[in-house]
């Protein structure tokens, strides 16, 4: 079974899914991971951003795996790297890449076949798994979703004014809403979920229980 959890930066999509996942025995896929780790990749091996073919090439060929909460490219642990605020700032050049995307998205598909699976991202129940059983789509407001951000950033040892974070937070949505493909949108079938003043708890306990209505012990 497949679980779609898409939404906005900030919107706790990666704790909710990741909590969710672990109630339910299910496998988490952090697929905004991936556009991080190929943009990370990049910058290492000084890959000019204007040279699509290279970029394209890069996210088909990344030996990139999970290993629980750990996400590695070869042998090398990237978890904190990919989430520095360089590569933060840099993910953008991937995530607009059309092609990229495309390997990236059949990477998704093929890790989740046969697998009962949380994934979350922009573009999970729209592009990557259109027939999943069950598709979040969570929300917050402008001011909460940076609040988090900033909370997340300074427990990293990344302190930001609260105004920053805001800004590049506009930014970033404007960029993902406006993407020519993978564009960040609420599938038609999808749930939305507001989250402003709930608790990470209160998400979960909200989306466990409607997950668990599909599940097939539940059904009669
Ligand atoms: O979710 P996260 O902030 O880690 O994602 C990094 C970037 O990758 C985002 O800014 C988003 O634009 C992009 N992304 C995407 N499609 C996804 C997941 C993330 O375009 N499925």
């Amino acid at each position: 079974m497949i679980v779609t959890i898409d939404g906005p930066a900030g919107a706790g999509k990666s704790s909710v899914a990741r909590r969710l996942a672990a109630r339910l025995g299910f496998r988490f896929l952090d697929t905004g991971a991936m556009y991080r780790a190929v943009a990370w990749a990049a910058t290492r091996r000084a890959i000019s951003w204007d040279d699509d073919h290279a970029i394209e090439d890069l996210a088909a060929r990344l030996p990139l795996t999970f290993d629980g909460q750990r996400v590695l490219v070869g042998d090398q642990d990237v978890t904190e790297s990919i989430r520095s605020p360089e590569v933060t700032a840099v993910t953008r050049h991937v995530a607009d890449n059309v092609r990229a995307r495309a390997h990236l998205v059949d990477l998704q598909r093929r890790l989740a076949c046969g697998q009962d699976i949380v994934t979350e991202g922009r573009d999970q129940g729209t592009v990557a798994f259109p027939d999943a059983a069950c598709k979040f789509f969570l929300t917050a407001s402008p001011a909460e979703r940076a609040r988090r951000r900033q909370a997340e950033l300074a427990a990293r040892g990344q302190p930001v004014t609260l105004a920053d974070v805001l800004a590049q937070q506009e930014q970033r949505d404007q960029r993902d809403q406006t993407r020519a493909v993978g564009a960040l949108a609420p599938a038609p079938d999808a749930r939305i979920v507001p989250t402003d003043g709930m608790t990470l708890d209160q998400v979960v306990d909200q989306l466990e229980s409607l997950v668990r209505a599909y599940l097939p012990q539940a059904q009669p």
